[in-house]
C-alpha cells in the first residue's frame, strides 16, 4: 500500500500526462498496424470510417477512462469496483487478461523493429527487403529480439516509472512527428506517390458496402488499439492526475496527436509501398518494414535515417508497452502488496512467454493480434461505457465538470453518446468480431493445427 501512496502523486509537469497519454497512445499501433489495416481492409474507405470511430467512439471513451481513473485514483481492477460496486471489479480483471495478450505479440513487432535498428548499421535488409522480413520475422531472431524488449520494459518498469515515461515520451513524440514528416516528404516526390494519394485518400463506397462485416469491427478495433483504450491504461494514468485539469482538452489533445501521426505514417507508406510495385490490398504484417527497408536501400545515408527512424519506432513501442505492463503491475502492488520489481519481473516473464508461440508462427501471430484488438479492447470498452453511461452516470458527470470552467451542453452530449450510438456501435462490432474470429479459428487455425 505505500507503494501506491508514493506512486499517488501527480506528473511533474502540467503537461506531463499529456505526453505520458500521448506516449501510450503513440506506438506501433500508429507507424505499423495502421498502415497495415488500412491495406487490408480497402484503402481509403477503411480511413474515413476510423476517423470517424475516433470522433464517436474514442474520444468519449477515452473521457469514461479518464473519469474513472481520476475520480478513484485506484488501479482498473479496483476502480471498477469501487465504481461500480460488487461484480464490476471482475470486469477489471479483463484488463489485466487483455494486457497479457496484447503485449505478448507487440513486444515481438517490437523486435522486430529493434532487429531492424541493428541491421541499418550493418546494411543487413538493404539487398533484399522481403527476404530479410521472412528471415527475421519468425523464429530463434524474433524470439531473441523479443526477449530483448521485454527485458528493456521490465528494467524500466521496475525502477519505477512516472517521471521516467513523462520525460522519455517528451523527447520521442517531438521525434516521431519529425521523422515522419520529412519521411512524407521524401514520399511525395516518388512516382508512386500520386497513385499511392488516391488510393489512401479518395474512399471507394463499395469497397465499405462489399465488406463492412470486415471493415467496421476492424475499424472500431484500430480506433481502441491506436487511443489505448479499452484495457485500463487511461483509466491507471488519468489515476495520477489533478481536479483542476479539464478533462475535455486533455483528451482532445492527445487524440488528435495521436490521428496526426497515424495518418502521416499512412502518406509515408502508401507512396512507398506503390512506388515498389507491391500490391497494398493484402499488405501484411511485414509490407511497412520491407517497404521502409526498400526506401532506405535506395537513399544516400539510408543506413542512417534507418537508424533513426526504427531507433525512433523502438522507442514509441517502448513508452506503449511500458504503459500496457504498467497497468498490470499497478495492480498488483495496490490489491497484492507484491514488490514492485518482483511484480515486474514476473508478470514480464509470463508475459514473454506468451508471446514465444507468435514468433513462430504468422496465423498464431494473427490470432493474439485479432483476439486482442477486435474482440477484447472492444469488450473492454463495451464494459466500462455501460456502466459510466447506465449505472454511475451522476457520479461521472459530475467529475468530468470538475475543471471545465463553462461545460454548457458538453456534459450531458457525452454522456448521451456513451449511452446510445458508442454502446451501439461496440454491439455490433463485438458481434462481427466474434463471428471474424470464429471464421479464423475455422479457417486458419483449424487446417494449421491439422498441417
Ligand atoms: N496505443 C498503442 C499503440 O498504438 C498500443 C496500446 C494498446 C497500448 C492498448 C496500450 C493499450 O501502439
Amino acid at each position: 500500500m505505500q507503494t501506491s501512496e508514493i506512486l499517488r502523486e501527480s506528473w511533474a509537469t502540467r503537461v506531463g500526462f499529456i505526453f505520458a497519454a500521448v506516449g501510450s497512445a503513440v506506438g506501433l499501433g500508429n507507424v505499423w498496424r495502421f498502415p497495415f489495416q488500412v491495406g487490408q481492409e480497402g484503402g481509403a474507405a477503411f480511413l474515413f470510417i476510423y476517423l470517424g470511430f475516433i470522433l464517436v467512439i474514442g474520444f468519449p471513451a477515452m473521457l469514461v477512462e479518464f473519469v474513472i481513473g481520476r475520480n478513484t485514483k485506484l488501479n482498473p481492477v479496483g476502480a471498477l469496483q469501487e465504481f461500480g460496486g460488487g461484480a464490476w471489479g471482475y470486469v477489471g480483471w479483463i484488463f489485466i487478461v487483455i494486457g497479457f495478450v496484447l503485449l505478448a505479440f507487440y513486444s515481438v513487432v517490437a523486435g522486430w523493429t529493434l532487429r531492424y535498428f541493428v541491421g541499418s548499421f550493418t546494411g543487413a535488409y538493404m539487398e533484399n527487403p522481403a527476404a530479410y522480413f521472412t528471415q527475421i520475422s519468425v523464429g530463434w531472431d524474433a524470439v531473441f529480439f523479443h526477449a530483448v524488449f521485454m527485458l528493456v520494459t521490465i528494467s524500466i518498469v521496475a525502477i519505477g516509472i512516472q517521471r521516467g515515461i513523462e520525460r522519455a515520451a517528451t523527447v520521442i513524440v517531438p521525434a516521431i512527428f519529425i521523422i515522419l514528416l520529412s519521411l512524407a516528404v521524401y514520399a511525395f516526390f516518388l512516382d508512386g506517390a500520386a497513385d499511392a494519394y488516391t488510393y489512401y485518400l479518395t474512399p471507394d463506397l463499395s469497397e465499405i458496402t462489399a465488406n463492412w462485416q470486415s471493415v467496421l469491427p476492424a475499424a472500431a478495433g484500430q480506433a481502441l488499439f491506436t487511443l489505448s483504450l479499452g484495457m485500463g491504461v487511461m483509466i491507471t494514468y488519468a489515476s495520477y492526475i489533478g481536479e483542476d485539469r479539464n478533462l475535455g482538452e486533455d483528451g482532445t489533445a492527445i487524440v488528435a496527436f495521436d490521428v496526426i501521426i497515424a495518418f502521416i505514417a499512412g502518406l509515408v507508406v502508401f507512396p512507398i509501398i506503390f512506388t515498389a510495385g507491391v500490391s497494398p490490398a493484402d499488405p501484411g504484417p511485414g509490407a511497412i518494414f520491407v517497404s521502409l527497408a526498400d526506401a532506405f536501400a535506395g537513399v544516400p545515408l539510408g543506413w542512417l535515417l534507418g537508424a533513426i527512424f526504427f531507433g525512433t519506432f523502438f522507442l514509441a513501442a517502448l513508452t506503449s508497452a511500458i504503459s500496457i505492463i504498467e497497468v498490470i503491475v499497478t495492480y498488483a502492488i495496490d490489491e497484492h502488496d507484491v514488490d514492485r520489481t518482483v511484480a515486474t519481473v514476473t508478470i514480464g516473464t509470463l508475459i514473454f512467454l506468451l508471446g514465444v508461440p507468435t514468433a513462430f508462427d504468422e496465423v498464431i501471430f494473427g490470432m493474439y493480434d485479432q483476439l486482442a484488438a477486435e474482440v477484447l479492447l472492444v469488450l473492454g470498452t463495451l464494459l466500462i461505457m455501460i456502466l459510466v453511461g447506465w449505472i454511475a452516470a451522476p457520479r461521472a458527470k459530475a467529475e468530468l465538470t470538475k475543471g471545465i470552467e463553462k461545460p454548457g451542453p458538453f456534459i450531458d452530449i457525452w454522456i448521451w453518446l456513451v449511452r446510445v450510438p458508442v454502446i451501439l456501435v461496440l454491439i455490433v462490432s463485438l458481434y462481427l468480431a466474434l463471428i471474424g474470429f470464429a471464421d479464423f479459428l475455422q479457417n486458419e487455425l483449424v487446417p494449421w493445427i491439422a498441417e
